[in-house]
């Protein structure tokens, strides 16, 4: 095969040549831009040849060569630089970055749910201040005046002169709302209480509640029965038994205690309902007179009923909680669960 054939030979093939990938271009340079490759080789013909040969035999074998050599840069401009930018694009088999994400607290979490029942029968949150006036968090809920939870032993006061204390309950939100709101009255009130307790797995000195009031003509103890079933029902599920005990608190009479079956043992006995099995899960009772009178609403009138509830005691019995301290102490361990 003469010089021109095998020329036209390697031409046709570095043309149909593919050069998509590093791999291809390696290939392609070992084939045709070596020493030792078959084009490379037929530069050492030039010397065997008559000089009046060699001119022309050295012209088309550099012009060959150039366009070999222009079509591998250019190739290798366009490979390398997708190389660069797959490494920079994110490799999608590596295993995923652990992820951080924040989320609601435990506290929160049954407070919303709580809220979100309540707010299907039209009940609407109302806030009140933590630092309280013995008024609004004893007198007006018809406290006597030696009741112990006026004692200190009792309550955190922070001014005795002005007798102001950090609420011991959300019940004073009851008496700011009646005080400025007209019947009909349906409200909610989420928030933090505290109390002088000695802190153990079942009590803490502050905690959170949700208290209920509903005020309007003609409202009875039915009513509160029915509400607060229907609370149940939706909270714990609808085979949990539901039972009132006679009770008392000076701002509702009559007043009760609700229990509930026990959520662990279904009612059997076990060492979480103490073996009765019956788990007491909120305070209730219908509005004394002297309440609605104290702010400025006609008992003759208008009745209602009340209800309060701990939340991390609903947490508790809800999630098989069995140490309250849990719920502060900021352990993501723990609240991850929720
Ligand atoms: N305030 C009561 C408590 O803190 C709960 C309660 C609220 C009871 C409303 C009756 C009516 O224990």
């Amino acid at each position: 095969m003469n010089l021109k054939e095998s020329l036209k030979k390697i031409k046709e093939e570095s043309e149909s040549f593919s050069l998509n990938t590093k791999e291809d271009l390696d290939k392609f340079r070992l084939k045709f831009l070596v020493k030792k490759s078959e084009m490379m080789e037929l530069f050492n013909i030039i010397k065997d040849l008559a000089a009046e040969e060699r001119k022309e035999a050295g012209r088309i074998l550099n012009e060959t060569r150039n366009l070999i050599e222009e079509k591998f840069k250019q190739h290798q401009e366009v490979v390398l630089s997708k190389r660069e930018e797959n490494a920079n694009k994110e490799d999608l088999s590596l295993p995923p970055l652990h992820n951080q994400k924040g989320s609601r607290h435990a506290i929160s979490i049954i407070r919303n749910r709580i809220i979100e029942i309540f707010s299907r029968i039209g009940f609407i949150i109302e806030e009140g201040p933590e630092i309280e006036d013995d008024w609004h968090n004893f007198s007006a809920l018809n406290f006597a005046e030696n009741h112990p939870a006026r004692d200190m032993q009792d309550t955190f006061f922070i001014n005795m002169e002005d007798q102001l204390a950090l609420r011991t309950h959300t019940s004073s939100v009851q008496i700011r709302t009646m005080q400025t709101q007209k019947p009909p009255i349906r409200i909610l009130a989420p928030g933090r209480v505290y109390r002088n307790e000695a802190v153990s797995a079942r009590a803490n000195c502050f905690f959170h509640q949700i208290e209920g009031l509903y005020i309007d003509e003609k409202v009875s103890f039915a009513d509160l029965k029915q509400t607060l079933y229907f609370f149940v029902k939706e909270m714990y599920g609808d085979e949990i038994e539901v039972r009132f005990r006679p009770s008392y608190f000076p701002f509702t009479e009559p007043s009760a205690e609700m229990d509930i079956s026990c959520t662990i043992c279904k009612g059997k006995g076990c060492n979480v309902c103490k073996y009765s099995g019956w788990l007491e899960i909120l305070g209730c009772g219908m509005v004394h007179p002297n309440v609605l009178k104290n702010c400025g609403i006609d008992p003759e009138k208008y009745s209602g009923f009340a209800f309060g509830m701990g939340l991390e005691r609903q947490s508790m019995l809800l999630n098989g909680v069995n140490d309250l301290r849990t719920f502060f102490d900021n352990d993501t361990r723990f609240l991850k669960q929720f």
